[in-house]
This record gives structure tokens, C-alpha cells and sequence, in this order.
């Protein structure tokens, strides 16, 4: 479904991204891993159109999307929940859900929204209240609502159990299990490797703007390297 390769990317003349390519099977979750610092978020950023490359290709599904604007990429499909959530603080959590599909024209925006809510029944409770006066684990919920709001084919989650408590961190985890489910592809980035790999079917390593390692979720899971560095145990 996407195929990165080669990607060089750049902050003026600092080099992030060293030849990083990877790939994401349609229906599968992937996971990038890494330390503070690495490139997760730049990767993420390149992908959804915010950083253009300066080399390196994106395909998504099958055509070359390199250089296209996030607006452009999200109508074919690729939808990101940025790092830190950004919702709309001034905005109800209805008008956030709203501006999910701001660039939609089909029929189907009201049920979409109706499932939406139903799917998440403290935004529900709350449709009308401000994104700021939720508490973190709300505003994650709802940032990830509104990017299904976009109907996106491709979801790009960057560190979507940041800073939440751990029964919440299992929420934001199951719901992530079930926009596959739903048919949504999932690229995420998380500190929290462990649980990550878990629901993941494959994943990267990437340090210092390079992947360094790549498998399947069960072998980095088992891999002493990856266990030491990244799972906080040692083999
Ligand atoms: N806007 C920017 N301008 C210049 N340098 C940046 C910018 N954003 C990030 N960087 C630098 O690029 C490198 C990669 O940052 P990035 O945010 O992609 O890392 P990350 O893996 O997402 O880290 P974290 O785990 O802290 O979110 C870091 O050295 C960072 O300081
Ligand atoms: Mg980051």
C-alpha cells in the first residue's frame, strides 16, 4: 500500500532522514520505533506532505505521491494524528469532528459521524464542550476521531499513548486493534514499544534518521538487541 524509499530529508541544512525506506502491507499495522530524537516524527511528517524530501520516493498505492501537499494526500487516503494531538482547543468537540471531513463531498458524512459517536461515547457526552477542556486522554481520542472523520485508508499515528495514564494508554491501544479491524491501515510511532509490537505485524528501527533494524512484530519483540535498547529488558 506504501512504499518509501531513499527518502533524504532536511531542516535547512541539517540532514534528518538518511535513506530511510520502508513499506506498509495493506490491512497491516506497522510500528517505527526509536529513541527521542531519531526522525520518528520527521518520517511521519514526510509521509503525510508537512516535509517534502529532498531525495526519495513515496508510492501509495501504487502511484508516486513525492512532493504532494497534506491536503492533496489525505484526499487519497492518508490521514496523520500528529504528535501531541492538535486538536482545535477553541472549538467544540462537534466542529473538530466536523473538520475532519472538511474536504469531503459524499453523502455518507452524517452516518460516518453518527458511527464516530457512537464509537466513542465520551465525545458524545461532551459534543458540545470545547477541545481544550477535555483532558489529554480525550483530546487524543478525539484527534484520532477526527482523522477517521477523513475516511483515510492510510491512519499515521505519531505517539497517539503519549503522556496518558496507563488504563487510558490501553484504550488508545484497542482502539487502535480496531481501526484495522474496520479496514484501516495503521503506520504508528510509540515510545511504548512493548505494547506497540503487540498489535503490530511488522516493524522498524530507525536511529539517528537511519533504520537500523526491521521484522516482523514477534521477532523484534524477541530480538535481545531490540529488548535491551527498546523494551527495557535485558537478555
Ligand atoms: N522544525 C525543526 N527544525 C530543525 N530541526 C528539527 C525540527 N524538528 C525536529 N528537528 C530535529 O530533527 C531530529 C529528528 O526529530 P524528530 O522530531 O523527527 O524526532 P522523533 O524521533 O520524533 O523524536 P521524539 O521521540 O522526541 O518525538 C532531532 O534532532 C530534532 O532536534
Ligand atoms: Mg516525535
Amino acid at each position: 500500500m506504501l512504499n518509501v524509499s531513499g527518502i533524504n530529508a532536511f531542516y535547512g541544512k541539517i540532514q534528518v532522514l538518511k535513506n530511510v525506506g520502508l513499506h506498509v502491507e495493506e490491512g497491516s499495522i506497522v510500528t517505527i520505533l526509536g529513541a527521542n530524537g531519531a526522525g520518528k516524527t520527521t518520517t511521519m511528517k514526510t509521509i503525510s506532505g508537512l516535509l517534502k524530501p529532498k531525495e526519495g520516493k513515496i508510492e501509495f498505492l501504487g502511484e508516486d505521491v513525492t512532493g504532494l501537499r497534506p491536503d492533496q494526500l489525505l484526499r487519497k487516503g492518508i490521514a496523520l494524528v500528529p504528535e501531541g494531538r492538535q486538536i482545535l482547543a477553541g472549538m467544540t468537540v462537534m466542529e473538530n469532528l466536523e473538520m475532519g471531513a472538511y474536504h469531503r463531498k459524499d453523502k455518507e458524512i452524517e452516518k460516518d459521524l453518527e458511527m464516530v459517536l457512537a464509537r466513542f461515547p465520551i465525545l458524545k457526552e461532551r459534543e458540545k464542550q470545547l477541545g481544550g477542556t477535555l483532558s489529554g486522554g480525550q483530546q487524543q481520542m478525539l484527534a484520532i476521531a477526527r482523522a477517521i472523520m477523513s475516511k483515510p485508508k492510510l491512519l499515521l499515528l505519531d505517539e497517539p499513548s503519549m503522556g496518558l495514564a496507563p488504563l487510558v494508554v490501553a484504550d488508545i491501544f484497542n482502539i487502535i486493534k480496531e481501526i484495522r479491524e474496520t479496514g484501516t491501515t495503521v503506520l504508528l510511532v510509540e515510545q511504548n514499544a512493548r505494547q506497540a509490537l503487540k498489535i503490530s505485524d511488522f516493524g522498524y528501527v530507525l536511529e539517528t534518521g537511519k533504520i537500523v533494524a526491521e521484522g516482523s512484530a514477534a521477532d523484534l519483540l524477541t530480538d535481545s538487541r531490540i529488548k535491551e535498547a527498546y523494551l527495557g529488558v535485558k537478555s
